[in-house]
């Protein structure tokens, strides 16, 4: 009897022992395996109604904003993008750096050509570093103000976040609303040389709020129980705009940015650029009531030109349980005004990488490579003054004084196939004359740019420094949020005015600036970022006010190989979108039997 009880229990420790290895199997598993996930995105026009009136725009499976996509750190996702449109379109996944996949990058022209109507194509998203929230837009024309969605990225399963568990979270999306159809305005403007529309609202999660007309009932309202702390996914989605957002009563602690922690920082309002994401905490501490959570435009051009969206859109934080709501809800005093640049930098300048053993900073330290942009707004002289912008002539815009003008087969391929006139790789490394950049009515030689499709080329690992120089350049200074793909960047220093290369150097921080997909240059000042090259592939990098993207304000970054199968670009998918022009679609030998290969 004593015996068979002693076997008995071996043979539980055993078992125990076992599922205890089977356990730790399974998450060594899970650690090593990322997952795959997948998603199906229609794209569709849908009649949306705001501020009294009724449109109809391309969303994704008839949602505004469209859906989220939820991963954990290292997972690939694949979506499978099914145009039902009127219009060819891409979908571009910012800030996932897709390692030697630009295949699935999504720019137009740059990394593959459309999704034409009635067809699709199937994205390939791998996440690598990336954790916390970043998103998804259109990169076809202005079409990304209405197809635009979350990202939200976990930690691995077994690891933790850096900050307390919250209790819940909640995604909130900030956009651009424009009453007509803002493609068509667009490329009217775009062909007439004039000015591009401004919104006519900002909206939270696809709403104006109640201080806008016929608005109030479709408000956005957001529950949450006394005592519980939440994690706010911020995301900046809107056009033309960097954002104030404030809660009222409500302190927010800021721990992430693009996809990366952040050291924690207390703040009763943020300041956020288009592009941008950012991870805030909120505890619901305050009396059982109704808050307003409120945005509204940082405007940094001419304080002449007040033609900017000037709306305030809401939502209602509000809290579960039994109480008298009051008439109205509380209004966030902290919101800064349109034009508070000190309140704009008091927050920016408080922003600094976590910079932790588990999440450390790798700043380059051997600069291989030093650029020195210029970002700026120009005009293509009209003859006769036939164009609609100032003077009759053409607005348009630049980098380094070189108007980007897309080609008509995407750079890419172009590039992985060795076709020769798609693009050039003379994309300088300074502007082509230096002048007193941040000076009032410079002289009209240096507004007029040169238009071209020039890359910059990058040998693998290079590691890159690049000071972008924002312009007085037509009296039409502002901040610019520079983006790039494919990669994250540290912003190692930034400052008003002209960079001095000897002073400004030595204020650089390079033990915990902030790791970002996108950077604010300042008006008339700014900004130095470095990063490794180690990304091989074909990149956009652009500035995210999509009227500057429109006008040229962009380049793009090749970078080679590094001579392993690990460290090279990734062959092609075996379909991706045809290039119907000049001469080139998605076959290996030209068939005549195939139709639309001209
Ligand atoms: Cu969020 Cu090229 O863009
Ligand atoms: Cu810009």
């Amino acid at each position: 009897m004593g015996n068979n009880t002693g076997n008995g229990l071996n043979r539980i420790s055993l078992f125990s022992k076992f599922l205890l290895l089977a356990c730790l199997n399974w998450l060594l598993f899970r650690w090593a395996e990322a997952d795959a996930h997948y998603y199906d995105f229609v794209l569709s026009e849908k009649n949306f109604t705001r501020l009294c009136s009724t449109k109809s725009m391309l969303v994704v499976n008839e949602s505004f904003p469209g859906p989220v996509i939820r991963v954990h750190r290292g997972d690939t996702v694949f979506v499978n993008v099914h145009n039902q449109g009127y219009y060819g379109v891409t979908i571009h996944w910012h800030g996932v750096k897709q390692p030697g996949n630009p295949w699935s990058d999504g720019p137009e022209y740059i990394t593959q050509c459309p999704i034409e109507p009635s067809s699709n194509f199937t994205y390939e998203v791998n996440f690598s570093t990336e954790e916390g929230t970043l998103w998804w837009h259109a990169h076809s024309d202005w079409t990304r103000s209405s197809v635009h969605g979350a990202i939200v990225i976990y930690p691995i399963e077994g690891t933790t976040t850096p900050y307390p568990m919250p209790d819940d979270e909640e995604i909130i999306i900030l956009g651009s609303w424009y009453t007509e159809d803002v493609n068509k305005l667009v490329a009217a403007d775009l062909e007439t040389g004039a000015d591009t529309p401004r919104s006519n609202c900002y909206v939270i999660n696809g709403q104006p709020g109640d201080l806008l007309p016929c608005s109030r009932e479709s408000t956005y309202r957001w529950v949450v129980d006394y005592g519980k702390t939440y994690l706010v996914r911020i995301v900046n989605a809107a056009m033309n705009a960097e954002l104030f957002f404030a809660i009222a009563n409500h302190s927010l602690t800021v721990v992430g940015m693009d996809g990366n922690y952040v050291k924690p920082i207390i703040s009763d309002y943020i300041m956020i650029s288009p592009g941008q994401t950012m991870n805030v905490l909120l505890t619901a501490n305050q009396s059982l009531s109704h808050y307003y959570i409120e945005i509204r435009q940082f405007d940094t051009a001419r304080a002449d030109v007040t033609d900017y969206d000037k709306t305030n859109a809401t939502a209602i934080l509000m809290y579960s349980g039994d109480y008298t709501a009051p008439d109205s809800p509380f209004f966030p005093s902290s919101l800064p005004s349109y034009m508070d640049f000190r309140s704009a930098d008091r927050f920016l300048d408080s922003l600094r990488s976590l910079a932790s053993k588990e999440h450390p900073v790798n700043v380059p330290l051997n600069v291989t490579t030093k650029m020195y942009i210029t970002v700026s707004m120009n005009q293509l002289l009209c003859p006769n003054a036939s164009c609609d912008g100032i003077d009759g002539n053409r607005l348009t815009s630049s980098l380094n004084n070189i108007s980007f003008v897309n080609p008509s087969t995407d750079i890419l391929l172009a590039y992985y196939r060795n076709l020769s006139g798609i693009y050039t790789t003379d994309f300088p490394n300074w502007p082509p004359s230096m002048f007193n950049f941040t000076q009032e009515d410079l002289p009209m030689n240096t507004t007029i740019p040169i238009q071209g499709t020039k890359a910059k080329v990058l040998n693998y690992n290079e590691e890159v420094e690049i000071t972008f120089q924002g312009t007085e350049v037509l009296n039409a200074s502002e901040n610019h949020p520079v983006h790039m793909h494919g990669y994250t960047f540290y912003v190692v220093g930034s400052g008003y005015g002209n960079f001095n290369n000897e002073t400004d150097p030595e204020t650089y921080n390079l033990v915990d600036p902030l790791e970002v997909n996108t950077v604010g240059v300042p008006k008339n000042g700014w900004a130095t970022i470095r990063f490794k090259a180690s990304n091989p592939g074909v990149w956009f990098w652009h500035c995210h006010f999509d009227r500057h993207l429109s006008w040229g304000m962009n380049t793009v970054m090749i970078v080679k190989n590094g001579g392993t199968p690990e460290t090279s670009l990734r062959p092609p998918p075996t379909y991706m979108p045809p290039c119907t022009l000049p001469y080139i679609t998605w076959v290996e030998d030209f068939d005549d039997s195939l139709g639309d290969v001209n």
